[in-house]
């Protein structure tokens, strides 16, 4: 019978499409996908360590596979991705977890369907966390669930070493993948029907391959023929150049969305976070972008509680989040990662300083998001439908604004009228 493995992924959209990656690279091997740990012959947690709360997330869900394993001895288990890439946390985790067959990091994701085979024929244990930052040539082979978005990459790693991230250890160098082979995979991924291909990068704005930078790539990409519209995740504000910001304005196929995480609002902290802008370029930044689109959708990544930051530090990034008014935020609370400089700096914030900032400006966001959502109603937007909730349909704008609404095609455009709005909810139908 054919053998199955079950991916459970923690963290990022880029760790979803590592997983998509590793099932196709286990489909070639002849190994299918199981839809429940249940019936799987192997189990792979792809996991995280951006904050510890991805980290205890693994640690609880590897009590519940011993379990299993109790009851099947034959249950080959595999923990890779960032937490595994990290020698100690490698080793303290074959300790502390003994059953595990294979620990790798996030290099040789496409060879665990090879490595596991190495368990069948024998061998207890392997742990490789070998550094390989070469970019294979080619299009990357990926088992995609979603039928209407589809995942890009179109570089590796981080060179940016803002003091609290763990990245740049964990996912090495920065390395561009070829255009060419970059532009295939779009093309190949579009001609299949897909309509919003979304590309992937720490810093996608330092993207270069010879003499195809950034704003290339996106001018390319954005040429070829079809209905679609292309994004992508994550801009660094020092980065992000007007020429890109234009093109976005230019390209129908490019969708009006930018993530471009502030994490501050307080020069001060940026400084110390080594993140290489201040508040006003940031402000300059967005102030272009909205000339050229009005309308265009702003999200942000905040970390609050960093080292030394201060009631006033805070009140800054309160500020700034609010006069930036974003679509959508996402907040997070420092978290302490080892090995990088800002879990030594001395003026650690107390852990309820941290949790009452952060629920502070949730509250201040979902106001702006309220009253983003309110403005919405009596507009119609081209929307792209992909996916149900509660028996409607479920789609986004090119601005990445969630709408539910009756009427409408899963995998298609439609227009849709904004009813009403609920929170930062929009509801609607869909209109000729
Ligand atoms: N603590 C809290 N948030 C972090 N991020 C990265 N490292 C940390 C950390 N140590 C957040 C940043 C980044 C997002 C992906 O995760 O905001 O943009
Ligand atoms: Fe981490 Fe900064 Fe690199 Fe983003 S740019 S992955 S926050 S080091």
């Amino acid at each position: 019978m054919m053998k199955s493995v079950y991916i459970k992924t923690y963290g990022c959209q880029m760790n979803v499409h590592e997983s998509e990656k590793m099932y196709a690279a286990f489909a070639a091997d002849g190994v299918g996908h199981a839809e429940k740990p249940d019936d799987a012959d192997i189990i792979v947690l792809n996991t995280c360590c951006v904050r510890e709360g991805a980290e205890t997330r693994v640690i609880g869900n590897l009590g519940l596979v011993k379990k299993l394993k109790e009851r099947r001895h034959d249950l080959i288990v595999a923990v890779c991705g960032c937490m595994t890439q990290q020698p100690d946390v490698a080793e303290k985790l074959h300790k502390r977890c003994p059953f595990v067959n294979i620990i790798t990091g996030t290099y040789k994701l496409g060879k665990l369907p090879e490595m596991t085979r190495r368990i069948e024929n024998g061998e207890k244990y392997i742990c490789d966390l070998e550094k390989t930052e070469t970019t294979e040539r080619g299009i990357n082979k990926a088992e995609r669930t979603d039928k209407t978005g589809a995942f890009v990459n179109i570089m590796y790693g981080c060179d940016n070493y803002c003091t609290y991230c763990i990245v740049p250890y964990v996912k090495g160098k920065e390395r561009s993948r070829n255009s060419d082979d970059i532009e295939t995979e779009v093309r190949m991924l579009i001609g299949c029907g897909y309509k919003e291909i979304t590309l992937l990068g720490q810093n996608v704005n330092s993207y270069r391959d010879g003499n195809t930078d950034f704003v290339r790539l996106l001018d390319r990409l954005s040429s070829v023929d079809g209905d679609y519209w292309i994004k992508f995740l994550t801009s660094h504000p020092k980065d992000l150049s007007d020429d890109v910001i234009r093109l976005i304005s230019e390209r129908p196929t490019l969708a009006k969305y930018i993530h471009l995480p502030l994490q501050s609002g307080s020069d001060r902290i940026l400084s110390l976070m080594n993140r290489k802008y201040d508040l006003s370029s940031y402000m300059r930044k967005i102030d272009f972008a909205r000339s050229l689109m009005p309308d265009i959708g702003l999200s942000s990544d905040i970390i609050v509680g960093f080292p030394t930051e201060t009631e006033e530090d805070y009140l800054l990034t309160e500020n700034a989040v609010e006069r930036v008014q974003y679509n959508n935020l996402f907040t997070f609370i420092y978290s302490r990662r080892s090995g990088t400089p800002a879990a030594s700096m001395p003026g650690q914030v107390d852990e309820n300083t941290k949790k009452e900032r952060i629920s502070r400006l949730i509250d201040v966001q979902a106001k702006t998001a309220a009253a983003k959502a309110a403005a919405c109603v009596g507009r119609t937007y081209r929307v792209l439908c992909d996916g149900t909730e509660n028996g409607k349909s479920k789609g986004k704008t090119s601005e990445d604004r969630v709408i539910i609404f009756d009427g409408g095609t899963p995998g298609e455009f439609t227009n849709v009228k904004v009813l009403s709005a609920k929170n930062s909810k929009l509801y609607g139908k869909a209109v000729n």
